[in-house]
């Protein structure tokens, strides 16, 4: 059976406007014409280093902000889970609480069924009951953002907006939130959409990875196919700067010099071409579009015949 469509999103794009100077204040877009679709049980990654819009994409699934053009339709309820758990827990509030509070908001059922959920959540999450008679500072990083997930989660969202849920972490503490995360999506079925900006995140818990950079998505691919196609130049830079363990050290990928143009620089061509280490003089000509390769594959390159030669 096919999985239902929870979020569609087509043309998506947002402005904000920066003051550069006392008098002067210019828009720039934060995002590009997105397009972005979630399916039902499905777990979308956006990578892409910081200040690219993951959050601001995030936002607008969310519905806290509204784009400038195109259209987002959003079919399930959403949650939020932040990378400073303490954006969602209130300080002044024992854990069970904050747990029962948007539980008792959203079934008219009693506390006695609610602290059931709760409890039951809390196991999920990996703590014990004890932390409900606790306040938020009492828990260390991973209890808080442990609890941060129970929160969510408790009144059955049909999505999970993930915004670097484990980037306040140390690496242990963030493999163990992973393995949480992985669980309880096959058990509660909600879909994810998960920001990070670490390829290890994104390899741990993707179906499907989009690649995002100044705004734009640059490649969109089933996350089985990781190392294994063509990447565009951008994300070849970006498993290259992933130390994998296993893997024999790659080679230098020194061409990849340049920087990353400022924002509010208006500029005709590919966003990638500063940095690019194959750039060729039509890259200068207009911003590539996202054009499939594959069913499960679409890259913004102008030069996708060359790509091969950087794997
Ligand atoms: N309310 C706002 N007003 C003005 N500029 C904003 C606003 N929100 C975000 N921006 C700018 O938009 C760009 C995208 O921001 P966004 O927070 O979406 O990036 P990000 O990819 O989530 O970055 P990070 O990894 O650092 O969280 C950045 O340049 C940011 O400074
Ligand atoms: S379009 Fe050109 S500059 Fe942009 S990523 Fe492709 S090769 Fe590099
Ligand atoms: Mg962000």
């Amino acid at each position: 059976m096919k999985n239902k469509l929870l979020v569609q999103a087509k043309g998506l794009w947002k402005s904000y406007e920066i003051r550069v100077s006392l008098f002067k204040k210019i828009r720039f877009w934060a995002l590009k014409n997105i397009n972005l679709e979630i399916k039902e049980r499905e777990s979308v990654v956006l990578l892409g280093e910081s200040g690219c819009g993951k959050t601001t994409l995030g936002k607008l699934i969310l519905g806290i902000e509204k784009p400038d053009k195109g259209h987002i339709e959003v079919s399930t309820s959403v949650q939020a889970v932040f990378q400073d758990p303490y954006a969602s827990l209130n300080p002044r509030m024992k854990i069970k609480e904050s747990l029962l509070e948007p539980f008792l908001i959203k079934f008219r059922k009693s506390e006695k069924e609610g602290l059931k959920k709760v409890i039951n959540l809390l196991r999920e999450v990996g703590l014990s009951k004890e932390v409900l008679e606790l306040y938020p500072h009492a828990l260390s990083g991973g209890q808080r953002q442990r609890v941060a997930l129970a929160r969510a989660l408790i009144t059955d969202p049909g999505l999970l907006v993930l915004d670097e849920p484990t980037s306040s972490l140390d690496v242990s503490v963030e493999a163990q939130i992973l393995k949480v995360l992985k669980r309880l999506r096959e058990k509660t079925g909600a879909s994810y959409f998960l920001i990070t900006h670490s390829l290890r995140v994104a390899k741990a818990l993707a179906d499907k990875i989009l690649v995002m950079y100044m705004g734009n998505i640059v490649e969109e691919f089933s996350a089985e196919l990781l190392n294994k196609t063509m990447h565009h130049p951008y994300t070849q830079m970006l498993i290259r700067a992933y130390p994998d363990p296993f893997a024999p050290s790659p080679p230098p990928f020194d061409q990849i010099k340049g920087e990353v143009a400022g924002i509010t620089e208006i500029k005709k061509g590919c966003p990638f071409y500063p940095r690019c280490p194959i750039k060729e003089d039509i890259c200068l000509t207009g911003s590539p579009e996202l054009k499939p390769l594959s069913r499960k594959h679409s890259i913004a390159c102008f030069l996708v015949s060359k790509l091969n030669h950087l794997n």
